[in-house]
């Protein structure tokens, strides 16, 4: 009889329990907690980015390596899910907080079972001041063009499509599953004619793997409407062997991009956002807007935690605070003991009220293993991106 093998990365630290609701301040006319809490470095909570699944049906080596997700890995059981009435009481929660923009992501959300019905419900929900909230889902597009219409018509707004280059060889090593380029562009073509735009394309870029592509992705997506963003390969997760020699920085890429077309810099669209916006140049300079633009997100060597507006919700109903957190906040088990609205949303209220995390920024001051040692960061595919 063969072994079991025991994944050495423990990928669900156990959680830490919420704070209860912050004692009331003093107040004539109130003793409700403060509606749009900021955090401990004054940045408000506006972004809610919702694993609902820990699953993906592609092993990147820099996100879900064979080496730990192999087919002993032991996935979250149903049970431990949260439902879709649970996150759609969270998500509810959460906007009367200051949320308004919602992101369902992985592992790979689109194998989430009935993933539109979940979207019907969230797309129900309004801010404090009756606006809809801004519903997108990041997916590596290999079930996109089969779902692109039934996700439109639940009341996603857009997608963002995670794509490493267009080199078939190089994409199907990347995703290590052997998946065409073919069917992530037909997927990316589907959520286009049904207006699932502005649609945004994620390339991880790997220093030495898939650099190459940087110039054949830009010249392939300028001028379509579709908003090209390169990542840099960040060191989130334990299990990814992360190395910063493999780490292209976004300067770089804007070098090389500047050797084939003027580039001119953008403003950025909102405040807290992760990109840094990259429009091409028309010929007497400015921005030729029907080119379109580039985006570069620069984590590791231009760190954007100053104004991180982004909690996070895990498959299994964690609140993390920050990508590299190492514990989360055991959101499910309020939900579970039957407490109230008003508690719940007081207890987020306390727990971002308290938030101090700014992992990037720090680690630019110190080398990852010099920062808490034996940490245990959670994985990107169980707290999704
Ligand atoms: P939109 O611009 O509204 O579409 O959202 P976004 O910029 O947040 O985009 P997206 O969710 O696609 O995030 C892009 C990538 O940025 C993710 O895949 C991560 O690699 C990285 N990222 C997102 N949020 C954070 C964050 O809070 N910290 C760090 N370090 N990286 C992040
Ligand atoms: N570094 C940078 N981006 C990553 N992603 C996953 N792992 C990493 C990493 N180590 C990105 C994926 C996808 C999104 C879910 O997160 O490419 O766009
Ligand atoms: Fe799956 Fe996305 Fe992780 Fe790749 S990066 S393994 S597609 S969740
Ligand atoms: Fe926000 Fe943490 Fe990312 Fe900094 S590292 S931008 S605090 S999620």
């Amino acid at each position: 009889m063969s072994e079991r093998v025991i994944p050495l990365v423990d990928q669900r630290p156990s959680g830490r329990a919420m704070p209860s609701a912050l004692p009331a301040a003093p107040s004539l006319s109130s003793s409700r907690p403060p509606a749009m809490p900021l955090d401990a470095l004054k940045r408000p909570l506006r972004d809610l980015r919702i694993s609902v699944t820990d699953r993906c049906n592609f092993r990147c080596s820099y996100c879900m390596p064979k080496s730990v997700f192999d087919k002993d890995y032991q996935y979250l059981p149903q049970s431990a899910l949260l439902s879709f009435e649970e996150i759609s009481r969270t998500a509810k929660l959460f906007a009367s907080l200051g949320v308004t923009k919602l992101r369902l992501t992985g592992g790979e959300p689109l194998l989430r079972k009935h993933i539109e019905v979940l979207i019907a419900m969230l797309a129900e929900l309004r801010t404090p001041s009756g606006a809809p909230l801004d519903i997108t889902l990041t997916t590596n597009g290999s079930l996109l063009a089969k779902k692109a219409a039934a996700l439109k018509a639940a009341g996603l707004q857009r997608v963002t499509v995670s794509l490493d280059g267009l080199d078939d060889t190089v994409f199907r090593q990347m995703n290590d599953v052997d998946f065409p380029v073919r069917d992530v562009l037909a997927g990316i073509e589907a959520a286009q004619a049904v207006g699932l735009g502005p649609i945004k394309v994620n390339m991880v870029v790997k220093r030495g793997t898939n650099e190459h592509e940087i110039v054949p992705m830009a010249r392939f997506f300028k001028g379509t409407g579709v908003v090209l963003r390169f990542i840099e390969y960040m060191d989130v997760g334990a299990t990814n062997g992360w190395r910063m020699d493999e780490v292209l920085p976004s300067a770089d890429v804007i070098a090389r991009l500047q050797a084939h077309w003027p580039m001119v810099a953008l403003d950025a669209a909102a405040p807290g956002e992760t990109a840094q916006r990259w429009g091409y140049a028309k010929a007497g300079g400015g921005h030729d807007a029907s080119a379109g633009e580039i985006g570069v997100i620069s984590s590791v060597t231009q760190a954007f935690c100053g104004d991180c507006n982004r909690a996070r919700l895990s498959t299994e109903g964690q609140i993390y605070l920050c990508l590299f957190a190492t514990h989360g906040h055991d959101l499910r088990a309020l939900l579970r003991a039957g407490a109230s609205d008003e508690d719940i949303a007081g207890s987020i209220s306390a727990l971002w009220s308290g938030r101090t995390d700014r992992y990037s920024q720090l680690r630019a001051m110190q080398p990852p293993e010099a920062s808490e040692p034996g940490a245990r960061r959670v994985e990107m595919s169980y707290i999704g991106g």
